[in-house]
């Protein structure tokens, strides 16, 4: 078997490489990435140097250099985590999320069909469901939930899903689709709440919480996501969209404050600042489906996934503080500075 990763050189396609590579030792994993700013190879140096892996360095959105690749190695599958994926950046600039997140799907689906392919997963989010109120408790996103989004990064993720729809009814590319949750976990970008917070709170920085901190997300830990495409590859109905979450809600501020508890830091460096424009105000997953058709629970839970986490970045501060005292710090002074 083997598997083209797209973005895994980021958070999740990252932590996906590793759970694979574990998991099963008679599969190849093929990387392909362009290594943008959300890139790192030191995520990927641990696997470096298995035989079973190996890394291209591509722009999904490259035709030429795609379709050489596929030639090449000939994969059964393609699970497609390459995107940019930050909404702010998006709101700054969403010429570029078009770029990557829809064309460089098209691309891919069709080196897919040009040199055949068991399965395309493209992974998306529960963001292209846009929002619910925070006054309906009993309101949850399921795979029916009408796509209805709010950023240009959101936009871009339900365009690519319905690209990867079309494909499928089209020309029958045997496709599934995942929308998952908030995840957290190690190799998480600091440029997000979770990293974010941790980074700024060892460094006593100020932490910048949009708004009034009000707002929800639906938290999991990423070796769950993982779990969870694993099954979806091997076991999901062909032409299926599949929620994933694990019933974790917190509001922005609860989360912040669990963080700063667990590093013995005080709440007074909390400080609120201007929210995000077109700020979704809740996102929750009805994971049913996934649930019963494919047996799939999250295994870790919030209390002990965000001690993993922390843990994780004050044993790899190397790690991040190679990307927060590089280009980081501009983007940094750009967006918060004076909000
Ligand atoms: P990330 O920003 O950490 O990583 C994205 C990776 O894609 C990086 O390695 C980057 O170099 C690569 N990439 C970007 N543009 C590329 C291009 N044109 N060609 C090849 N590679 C490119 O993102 P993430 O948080 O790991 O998210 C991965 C996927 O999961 C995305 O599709 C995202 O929409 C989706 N998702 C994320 C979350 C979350 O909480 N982070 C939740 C649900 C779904
Ligand atoms: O729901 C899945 C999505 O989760 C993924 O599709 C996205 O790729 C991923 O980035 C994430 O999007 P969010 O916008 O929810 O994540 P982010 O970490 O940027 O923000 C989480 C919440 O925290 C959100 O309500 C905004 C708030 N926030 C974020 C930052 C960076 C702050 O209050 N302060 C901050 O500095």
């Amino acid at each position: 078997m083997k598997i083209i990763v797209t973005g895994g050189a980021g958070f999740i396609g990252g932590n996906f490489v590793h759970y694979m590579l574990n998991k099963y030792n008679d599969y190849d994993i093929i990387c392909l990435d362009a290594l943008t700013y959300a890139g790192n190879m030191e995520t990927l140096e641990p696997v470096m140097h298995n035989p079973r892996f190996k890394f291209y360095k591509a722009d999904i959105a490259d035709r030429n250099a795609v379709y050489e690749i596929f030639e090449k190695e000939k994969p059964n599958i393609v699970v497609n985590f390459a995107a940019e994926s930050h909404v702010d950046r998006s709101i700054d600039n969403p010429s570029i999320f078009l770029q990557t997140n829809v064309l460089g799907t098209g691309v891919l689906m069709d080196a897919c069909r040009k040199y055949g392919i068991d399965r395309y997963h493209q992974v998306s989010t529960d963001e292209v469901y846009g929002d619910l109120p925070l006054d309906r408790p009993d309101l949850f996103f399921t795979e029916t939930t009408p796509l209805h989004t709010s950023s240009p990064y959101s936009a871009s993720k339900a365009s690519a899903d319905l690209l990867v729809q079309a494909y499928h009814r089209t020309f029958k590319l045997p496709v599934t689709i995942s929308r998952c949750s908030n995840n957290y976990g190690p190799y998480h970008f600091p440029e997000k709440l979770i990293p974010l917070m941790i980074a700024n709170a060892l460094y006593d920085k100020e932490l910048p919480v949009y708004g009034k901190g009000e707002n929800v997300r639906d938290w999991l830990y990423v070796e769950d996501h993982c779990s969870a495409i694993d099954l979806i590859i091997h076991k999901g109905r062909v032409g299926e969209v599949y929620n994933i979450g694990g019933h974790n809600e917190k509001t922005n501020l609860e989360v912040v404050k669990i963080i700063l508890k667990e590093l013995n830091k005080s709440e007074n460096l909390i400080k609120y600042v201007t929210d995000r424009p077109g700020h979704d105000m809740r996102y929750a997953i009805d994971p049913t489906k996934i649930h019963t058709e494919l047996g799939w629970l999250p295994a870790t839970k919030f209390e002990d996934g965000i001690k993993k986490t922390i843990k994780w970045y004050l044993d790899n501060k190397t790690w991040w503080q190679n990307i927060i005292n590089g280009e980081y710090k501009n983007y940094y002074e750009r967006h918060y500075k004076g909000r």
